[in-house]
Order: structure tokens, then sequence, then C-alpha cells
């Protein structure tokens, strides 16, 4: 068992990461419960694992009741948080309860965040079910639903009192949705860990066919990653979990142009995104070339995409600029890029002209 703190005062839980997790959550979970019933949601992907859950909390006497939602990007809605509450209220929630997120991101940020703001809040557990929700998304407190003007819109920061990760239950998930996390593990020794970068370009094709040891180690080491940039900057006030926006601004562009549809996985558009931050750090003469060109060499290896036009986007790069400018990190007209001195070495660059943006994305037509 790997025990992963977030220090955060009196917000400060444990991320375990363990094999087999998934069927023993009995014995993380019971004082959570505190002999009262457990409401858990999920969505209709993971009934297997809601099953295992279930009966894992059956055996230890702990009643739960479970709230099965569609699967989907379109279930972070206004709609289903009137539902998702509703059933709450109904259950008989307290202020004390625990409910479990059992599922990706979309089931953790929309379970989240009706726990941020139930009865003025209460308790969440997180149990991630996808790769991108065990090294990102399910650690750190970031919680929201999507609205017509944009996604993530509305939210709230809402630390879960508990992550638990099993890496086994990622031997059922797509390639792509594999790949696609795989983007967010990357992003970790890029920010600040040129070491870890090595690591990956070393094991990225094991882990990516499923070795477990290979597979543990990463989501291990990107979870400690995420956990010391959220104790020190919890609320993104300071620059520093800011970092971990890399590849986000681009890749949030490259979304809003596919529609934030299945067409383009929100990994696939980091990774993307990444590839950008850092051939456009390059040819702004901040980045070594051979850097940019190492990233992007990496990103397809595993076969993720570098350009707009390897992930099947061909709009022009005034069109990018314009969803650039909608992002909602645009401060006082500026919006703080994420740019690279070189791998390991990103930094928040508040200057960065959109025009020129635009610019360099239509040059080649990338
Ligand atoms: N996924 C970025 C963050 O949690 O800050």
């Amino acid at each position: 068992m790997t025990r992963i703190p977030v220090a955060l005062g009196e917000r400060s839980y444990d991320v375990m990461i363990e094999r087999g997790l998934l069927a023993r959550a009995a014995d993380r979970l019971a004082p959570l419960a505190r002999g009262r019933s457990m409401a858990i949601v999920s969505d209709a992907n993971v009934e297997p694992h809601l099953a295992t859950l279930q009966r894992a909390l059956d055996d230890a006497g702990i009643a739960t009741e479970a709230i099965v939602l569609p699967p989907g990007e379109t279930t972070k809605s206004w709609a289903q948080l009137e539902g998702l509450t509703d059933r709450l209220l109904g259950h008989g929630i307290e202020r004390s309860d625990h409910v479990v997120a059992l599922g990706g991101g979309v089931i953790g940020d929309l379970v989240g965040f009706a726990c941020a703001i139930v009865k003025r809040g209460c308790g969440f557990v997180q149990i991630p079910t996808t790769l991108l929700a065990q090294v990102d998304s399910s650690v750190g407190g970031k919680t929201a639903i999507n609205t017509t003007a944009g996604k993530n819109l509305i939210g709230a920061f809402h630390q879960p009192a508990l992550v638990l990760i099993d890496p086994d239950v990622l031997d059922t998930l797509p390639p792509r949705e594999t790949r696609a996390g795989y983007a967010e593990i990357v992003k970790y020794g890029l920010i600040d860990d040129p070491a870890f970068f090595e690591w990956c370009e070393a094991n990225a094709a094991k882990l990516l066919a499923g070795d477990p040891t290979a597979r543990e180690h990463a989501i291990a080491h990107s979870v400690a990653a995420k956990a010391r940039i959220v104790a020190e900057d919890e609320r993104e006030t300071s620059g520093k979990r800011a970092l971990l926006n890399l590849g986000h601004t681009f890749g949030h562009a490259l979304e809003a142009e596919a529609g934030f549809s299945g067409k383009l996985l929100h990994g696939e558009a980091v990774a993307a995104g990444m590839a950008l931050a850092f051939a456009y750090s390059a040819r702004r003469g901040l980045c070594p070339a051979e850097d940019a060109v190492r990233v992007a060499a990496h990103l397809r290896a595993v076969g993720l995409g570098d350009s707009p036009r390897a992930v099947g986007i061909t709009a022009n790069g005034a069109t990018l600029a314009d969803h650039m400018r909608h992002d909602k990190k645009m401060d006082g007209g500026t919006l703080p890029f994420l740019l690279a001195r070189g791998i390991g070495r990103t930094f928040v660059d508040a200057s960065v002209d959109l025009t020129d943006i635009a610019a360099f994305l239509d040059e080649g037509r990338r």
C-alpha cells in the first residue's frame, strides 16, 4: 500500500494506492460511514466496479445506496447536479456523511461539487476509475460542472476526505482513454521533473501495455507530484498550481473547436497542447529546440498527437486564438500561458500575445 498525504492543514487527507484496493475498500470507508448508509455515485460504464464495491461494503455490514448516472461529459450539468443533490437530500445526507464518487473525472467533478454545496458542504471520497482521474482530477479538490458558456465554469474547491486508487480497475479501460490519461502523467515530468520524463520515455510502452509495476509507479509518482503542488498552492493563487495547466490553454482551444465532444479527449488535447507549448517556447528562443523535438517525439511514439492537425483539428490560428480569449484563466485581458525553458523547466508567462500565438499556429498550418 502506498500512502500519499495531501497536507492541507485541517483539510488534509490521504491518497491510498494499492492493487485490488476496491474489493478491500470497506476497511478504509467504515470509519467514514459511522454505521450509516453510504451513497455511492457512479456511471453506467463502471457498474462492474460498483458491484465490487457494494459487495465489499455489504460484507462489512455497511449499507449503500447506488446512484448511477449516464456516462459522458454532458452529465456535468445543472440538471444532473439538481437531480443528484435532490437524491442526496432524499437519502437523508448529513454534513458529516461521506458520499463516494466512483468513476472518472466527470463523476468526481460533479459529486465533489454537489458535496461542496449540499447543506453547505458534506464529505466525499474519490475512488477514480480512469487513469486521468487517478493521476490528476481526483486529487486537489477542483470540482465543477459545465454550462452553455463553457467547461468547468461553475464550481468550487472542495477537498475529498480520502482518495482510494486501485490500479487494477484500469485493466478494462479502453486503450484510447489510457493514452489520454498518460498525457497527464508525462505532464509532471515536463513541469519540474526531467528525471521522471526520462523514466516516461523508457517505460511508457510497458505502462500503456498494462504492466502493473510501471503503472503503479507512474500513478504514485504523479499523485505525489500533484499532492506536493496542491499543498503549496491549494487555490491556484501563488502560480505554483498553475503549472499543472501546462498544455491546457492550447488544449482547451482544441477541445472547444472539437465542441468538447468525444472527437477529442481532454488528455489528447493536453498532449497536443504540451507539444505546442514547447514548440512555441522554442520558437521564442526560450527553450532549446531539441527539447521541443524530444517532447513531440515522445508523444507521437505513444500514439498521442503533437499538433492540431495530428488530433484532427484544421481550424486556423485566429479561430483557435479566439477560443483562448474565452478561457476562464483570462486575467485582466491577458491569458497566463505555461511556457518552458526546457524539459522540467515550465513557467507562467502572462505577456503572451494571442496574435503571435495565432501566427505561430498558422506556420505551416500545424
Ligand atoms: N488539473 C489541474 C489542477 O488540478 O490544478
